[in-house]
């Protein structure tokens, strides 16, 4: 069992370990004094751990109603928003309560974005049960929904007030959500540790949970502390996303989340090398590890619409972008790439 402490604007533990679900009753009531729980899940995932959840809040006096939506990213839309939150009046909720994310990025980013604008702010607690929530969505505060003109154009900074994140609920991850979760694990070894790439390298990320969650935790609190709302070193976390985003944008989202960031972060690299910023050999040992977690590398898109797309990401700026550029294994830097400079980095990214 592990804690990493959070100090953002609300302080809060991330705790990762088995069997912290029939724990969550005590340790939710240790830092909220909540009298009711909404339960928001996908079916997938309530199925499996829905039961077990409740129980344990029951045993602590927390009175349970849940709600429950069709798995996916397209149920992150403003249509199942409305629903949770009516459905969270009709509970007759308040501001003392509690909203309960069991699941998903999806399922944390629809109650996240709900627990943040009902009444101003509920109560909010996170149990990530996929590896890029345990890893990334669950922790640092940003809840979003998707609009028919783009992935999560609307959203809040939410920091919730516990997380929660049962190793043992990891079991039944499906293999291809896992895969989409190493990648931005490779990501974090990547932009900030050459020893963890090397344990990434000989031992399976699922033969390791506690330590590698925590550590990359860990490393998500060091840029949420320093940089909350975005606007400067928490970029560092956009290594691979830039271009993964616009593969995903191009690929019309058939190219899941995680497969897009590998491609990303192998077309990155791989400019980076042939522009003189990164060492020819982090270019082979990153595409080698990809590779070894069944991640792709390589990206069949126009180096035109790339850097098209790449202007439309909500972070791209008026003149231009701030790519994550590798110069070795555990280290990155900022390049700010002028507009009509980004094709330069798209072709040396993407030719063969
Ligand atoms: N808020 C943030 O900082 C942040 C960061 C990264 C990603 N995100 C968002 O996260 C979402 C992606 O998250 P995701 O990959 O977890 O998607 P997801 O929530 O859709 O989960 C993926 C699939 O795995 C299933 N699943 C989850 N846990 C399971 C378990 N333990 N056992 C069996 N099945 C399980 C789900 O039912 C779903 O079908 C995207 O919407 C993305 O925008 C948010
Ligand atoms: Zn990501």
């Amino acid at each position: 069992m592990r804690t990493v402490r959070v100090n953002a604007s609300r302080a809060y533990d991330v705790v990762i370990g088995e069997g912290l679900l029939s724990e969550a009753g005590e340790r939710i009531s240790s830092v909220s004094a909540c009298k009711k729980a909404v339960i928001v899940s996908d079916d997938n995932v309530f199925a499996i751990y829905g039961r077990a959840l409740i129980e344990s809040l029951e045993k602590r006096g927390i009175s349970c109603t849940r709600f429950v939506f069709p798995h996916g990213e397209m149920s992150k839309n403003l249509s199942v928003y409305g629903e949770l939150l009516e459905y969270m009046c009709q509970m007759r909720l308040t501001r003392q309560d509690a909203v309960v994310a069991l699941g998903g990025g999806v399922t944390g980013d629809l109650a996240g974005f709900a627990a943040s604008t009902y009444q101003r702010g509920t109560g909010f607690i996170q149990l990530p049960t996929s590896l890029l929530a345990a890893v990334d969505s669950s922790v640092g505060g940003k809840t979003a929904l998707d609009l028919n003109g783009g992935k999560n154009q609307v959203g809040s900074f939410y920091q919730p007030m516990l997380v929660l994140c049962d190793l043992n609920t990891l079991k039944t991850l499906p293999s291809d959500e896992y895969t989409n979760g190493c990648a931005e694990v490779i990501k974090y070894a990547m932009i900030g540790s050459e020893e963890m790439f090397n344990r990434l390298d000989e031992t399976p990320v699922s033969a390791q949970y506690e330590d590698i969650i925590g550590e990359c935790v860990a490393m998500k609190r060091d840029y949420v502390e320093k940089d909350e709302r975005d606007t400067g070193v928490r970029a560092f976390l956009n290594f691979g996303h830039s271009f993964g985003h616009s593969f995903e944008l191009l690929s019309g989202y058939s190219i899941p989340h995680g497969r897009a960031v590998a491609m990303g972060m192998a077309a990155i690299a791989r400019a980076a090398v042939r522009l003189g910023v990164c060492e020819g050999e982090a270019l082979d040992r990153l595409i080698a590890l990809l590779d070894k977690y069944s991640l792709p590398v390589r990206a069949d898109f126009d180096p035109k619409d790339v850097a098209r797309a790449c202007l439309s990401d909500k972070k791209a700026a008026q003149d231009g972008i701030r790519l994550i550029v590798p110069e070795r294994i555990g280290t990155c830097r900022v390049q700010k790439v002028p507009s009509d400079e980004i094709i330069v980095w798209a072709e040396a990214g993407l030719k063969s």
